[in-house]
Order: C-alpha cells, then sequence, then structure tokens
C-alpha cells in the first residue's frame, strides 16, 4: 500500500482524463490523501473502473461523461462534482489527444480537434469550475507537456494546443489570484506505460529518449501525481503560474549532441 494521509481531507477535486494512464494516477494519488474525486471524459468504460478504485480508498467518487470540447457537457460534469460533493476546490485539466503527423500532412481538423481538446477543453472546464474555486480558494492543474519548448517534429498540433495552455495558466494565475485560486502546469517528459508514449514513441526510440535523459529513464506515472500531489497542496500556498517540467531533465540535454564539447588541447 502507497502512503496515504490525511493532507487534503475535505477537499474535492474533477480530473478530466481520469479514468485513464497519468490523470488517473493523479486521480487515486489525490484520493489517497483525502480528496474526493470526480473524473470525466467521453467513456464511462475508461471511467467506472477508476471510480470503483477511489471509492475502494475510502473516497467519495463521481464518474461522469463529458467531452471537453463541449462546453455544456463540461458545465453539466462540473455541477454534478459540486452537487455530489458540496463544492469544488481543485480542478485538473488532463484530457487530451495526440498522434504523429507531419504538419504538411495534418489537415485543418487534425489540426483543430486537438487544439480543441487539449486547449479549449482547458478552457471550458477553467470557466465553468471558476464560481466554484472562488468560493473556498482553489486549485488549477493543467497537464502540459514540453514538445513545444523545441521544434517536435510530427507534433504541430499538440505543440500548438501545449504552448497555448501554458499561456492560460499563466494569464489564469494572475487572473484568479486574487480569488485566492493558484494556477499551475505539470509538464510531463515521456511516461513508461502511457497512452502518449504508446502512440509517439516504439521501442527503439523509448531505448533513445532513456539514454538521452540525464536520469536515464523513462518517468513513471508516480513521478507525475507526486508533482500534482504537491502543487494541489498547501506545500505549494505561495506558487501560481508555474509549469513544473516533471522529464528527468530531457529537454534541458536535448542540444547535448550538437555541443559535445571536448576541451580543445593545451588550453
Ligand atoms: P491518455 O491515457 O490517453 O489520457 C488522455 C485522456 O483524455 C483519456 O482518459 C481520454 O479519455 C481523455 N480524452 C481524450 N479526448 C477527450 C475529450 N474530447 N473529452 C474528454 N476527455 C477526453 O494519455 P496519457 O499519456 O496518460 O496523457 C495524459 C496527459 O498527459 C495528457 O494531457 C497528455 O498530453 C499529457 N502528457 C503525456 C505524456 C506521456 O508521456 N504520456 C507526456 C507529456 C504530456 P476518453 O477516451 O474516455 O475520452
Ligand atoms: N494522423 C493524421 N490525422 C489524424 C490522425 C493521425 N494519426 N488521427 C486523427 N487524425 C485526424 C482525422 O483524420 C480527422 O481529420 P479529417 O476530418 O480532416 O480527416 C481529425 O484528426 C479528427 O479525427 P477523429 O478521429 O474524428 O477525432 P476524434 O475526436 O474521434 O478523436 C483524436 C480525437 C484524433 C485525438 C483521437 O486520437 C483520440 O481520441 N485520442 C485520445 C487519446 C490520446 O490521444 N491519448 C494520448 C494523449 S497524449
Amino acid at each position: 500500500m502507497l502512503f496515504q494521509s490525511d493532507l487534503l481531507t475535505g477537499r474535492s477535486v474533477l480530473v478530466t482524463g481520469g479514468g485513464t494512464g497519468i490523470c488517473r494516477g493523479i486521480a487515486l494519488e489525490l484520493a489517497r490523501h483525502g480528496c474526493d474525486v470526480a473524473v470525466t471524459s467521453r467513456s464511462s468504460e475508461h471511467l467506472d473502473p477508476t471510480a470503483e478504485e477511489i471509492r475502494a480508498l475510502g473516497r467519495r467518487a463521481v464518474s461522469v461523461e463529458a467531452d471537453v470540447r463541449d462546453a455544456e457537457a463540461v458545465a453539466f460534469a462540473v455541477e454534478r462534482t459540486v452537487s455530489e460533493f458540496g463544492g469544488l476546490d481543485i480542478l485538473v485539466n488532463g484530457a487530451a489527444g495526440n498522434f504523429l503527423c507531419l504538419a504538411e500532412n495534418l489537415s485543418p481538423n487534425g489540426f483543430g480537434t486537438v487544439v480543441d481538446i487539449d486547449l479549449k477543453g482547458t478552457f471550458h472546464c477553467c470557466k465553468a469550475a471558476l464560481p466554484h474555486l472562488k468560493q473556498r480558494g482553489g486549485v488549477v492543474l493543467n497537464i502540459s507537456a514540453t514538445l513545444h519548448y523545441l521544434g517536435t517534429p510530427a507534433q504541430l498540433h499538440v505543440a500548438s494546443a501545449k504552448a497555448g495552455v501554458d499561456a492560460l495558466t499563466r494569464v489564469l494565475a494572475v487572473e484568479w489570484g486574487p480569488h485566492g485560486i493558484r494556477v499551475n502546469g505539470i509538464a510531463p517528459g515521456p511516461i513508461a506505460d502511457t497512452e502518449g508514449v504508446r502512440r509517439l514513441l516504439d521501442d527503439a526510440a523509448k531505448q533513445r529518449a532513456e539514454k538521452a535523459t540525464p536520469l536515464q529513464r523513462l518517468g513513471l506515472i508516480e513521478d507525475v501525481s507526486n508533482a500534482a500531489l504537491f502543487l494541489c497542496s498547501r506545500a505549494a500556498s505561495y506558487i501560481t503560474g508555474a509549469t513544473l517540467v516533471v522529464d528527468g531533465g530531457l529537454w534541458l540535454a536535448s542540444n547535448r549532441e550538437a555541443f559535445r564539447m571536448e576541451p580543445v588541447s593545451g588550453r
């Protein structure tokens, strides 16, 4: 059994994309530390098993289907969460889509679909949650990426969307700070055993990524959920507008091959 605490007892959270992968990990971690947890995405087949796991940890759970591209459906998911738990303290925006496609082959709808899910979906959720987050002071946590720090090929759509998410994190931190709402992000590197990595990296690319990462491994879901626990807790009470990179140092090291300088002899 992993460590449990009452750090977040009495808090309630809505996690988009919380039925699978990284955000399922975040939902369970916040539950382990006392949160009641609502999970939302398009498919109750993904959500219901996670809701059961949350109940097994002794917390209340809500599973509600919503496509984050649909502002009305998102508003309904937020209202369901509030009516079950009596309020909303934390919103985690993790719902996202990704596929590999070079820009020259990307259709307008392919580009727009990812922007609609990742960026506009995050906006819809933030807007719907705001009146509730204002009531008790709250936290928004946006799951971003590091792809847009560099010119990552075949990722124009995601890089554009996540750059927008980072902008949204910073602007809302400034606008909503006076309401007692902190807005932060997490930018994971490649995380093992996730759909994101299955879609982007074959076995050879995973091995290259491990070697290129200063900490010499892919991330684990718990590496991200531990960071989420910190940013959602009182331990981060003076942190807002920040996007915490959780990538073992990978993106910082990504020009290492080009700049592999040997000391010039005699100097
Ligand atoms: P994942 O398991 O596929 O998570 C994506 C989730 O989003 C799924 O639960 C999916 O559920 C939901 N979703 C997709 N479209 C939706 C929509 N239109 N409306 C509502 N929900 C929707 O993938 P993951 O790899 O764990 O990624 C989780 C997050 O981490 C994403 O924000 C991703 O960009 C970010 N990230 C991941 C990595 C990585 O290495 N995996 C690296 C950097 C960033 P339904 O199918 O049920 O809708
Ligand atoms: N390469 C190029 N274009 C693609 C593509 C691919 N692999 N997959 C989808 N598209 C395009 C489609 O062709 C379509 O464009 P078009 O109308 O011009 O043909 C557009 O994207 C929308 O595709 P569609 O399948 O209708 O979207 P959807 O709303 O059903 O699904 C996706 C959204 C495409 C993001 C889908 O991959 C998904 O549901 N992903 C969720 C899980 C995920 O991506 N996890 C990883 C998170 S990091």
